[in-house]
């Protein structure tokens, strides 16, 4: 797992933007998985600056989100549907058609949730996932207790959880409390995982799952198990890592050739 400590948000933006650019600028179509949520945000603006002053293109891409909320229509402004489209994908060269989420509005959401595992499998794989943290640890909606080897599912949220995603709706109780999420299963199946965390918020959350044990307690420390991981924090979200000097002086001492 390599971890990079940045000043800064727009720091975190801005190498996050590199991983994502070697990967566009590579030499096979790749799929993206992609995360909603307001961490992520920087980067797509940054990523969507690129598109535009630096022809970087997104053509041939195809992508993956995390989740989805449970019983929202698909236009409506909250669906990670809309939310994805909104916050990047229909600024840059993507192709719509590209851009899959778990049905969040099918009659049987346990069998919209395999399918969804399905056509990840039948797209070849995720080649680079995206991931946020939650404040109690999850990634996706895993939240804990997942199942370490969980595949993607309906989940409930946590009461936390539903508290933290109020301020994008009217009011907590229009926060669907189901979700379809990747499970820790999927998302470990990812060729190579982006975490990204900013905020003194995020601190606990990443100490525990970088340098915590592996527990289902501890959804992103399922990601000590993958063998390509890299985190990205600012200095807030890296407060409570007890490594921290070292991971930046393994970075700081990174060789040219060895990239993302
Ligand atoms: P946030 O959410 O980026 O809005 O903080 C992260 C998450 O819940 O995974």
């Amino acid at each position: 797992m390599e971890v990079i400590i940045c000043r800064d948000a727009a720091e975190v933006a801005h190498v996050a933007a590199d991983v994502f650019e070697e990967y566009v600028r590579g030499p096979r179509p790749t799929t993206f998985g992609l995360a909603t949520g307001s961490t992520p945000v920087a980067l797509y603006r940054e990523l969507i600056r690129r598109h535009k002053e630096e022809d970087l293109s997104f053509a041939g891409i195809t992508v993956f989100l995390l989740d989805e909320y449970v019983g929202l229509p698909r236009d409506h402004e909250q669906s990670y549907y809309r939310t994805i489209r909104r916050e990047f994908t229909e600024h840059v060269d993507l192709n719509d058609d590209e851009v899959h989420s778990p049905d969040g509005r099918a009659d049987n959401p346990g069998d919209a949730a395999r399918a969804y595992d399905e056509s990840i499998k039948q797209a070849g794989g995720v080649d680079v996932q995206l991931l946020g943290i939650g404040t109690d640890g999850h990634i996706g909606f895993n939240e804990p207790g997942s199942s370490l080897a969980s595949r993607t599912r309906i989940k409930t949220l946590h009461p936390q959880t539903i508290e933290d995603n109020a301020r994008f709706f009217d009011s907590p109780d229009d926060v669907p409390v189901h979700v379809l999420t990747q499970g820790l299963g999927t998302i470990s199946e990812a060729r190579h995982v982006v975490l990204l965390a900013t905020g003194e918020g995020k601190a606990e959350a990443i100490a525990a799952a970088v340098e915590g044990p592996v527990s289902a307690f501890s959804p992103g420390s399922a990601l000590q198990l993958h063998p390509h991981v890299t985190v990205i924090v600012d200095e807030e979200a890296a407060s409570k890592l007890k490594f921290g000097k070292y991971y930046r002086f393994a970075y700081e001492h990174k060789p040219e050739w060895q990239r993302f």
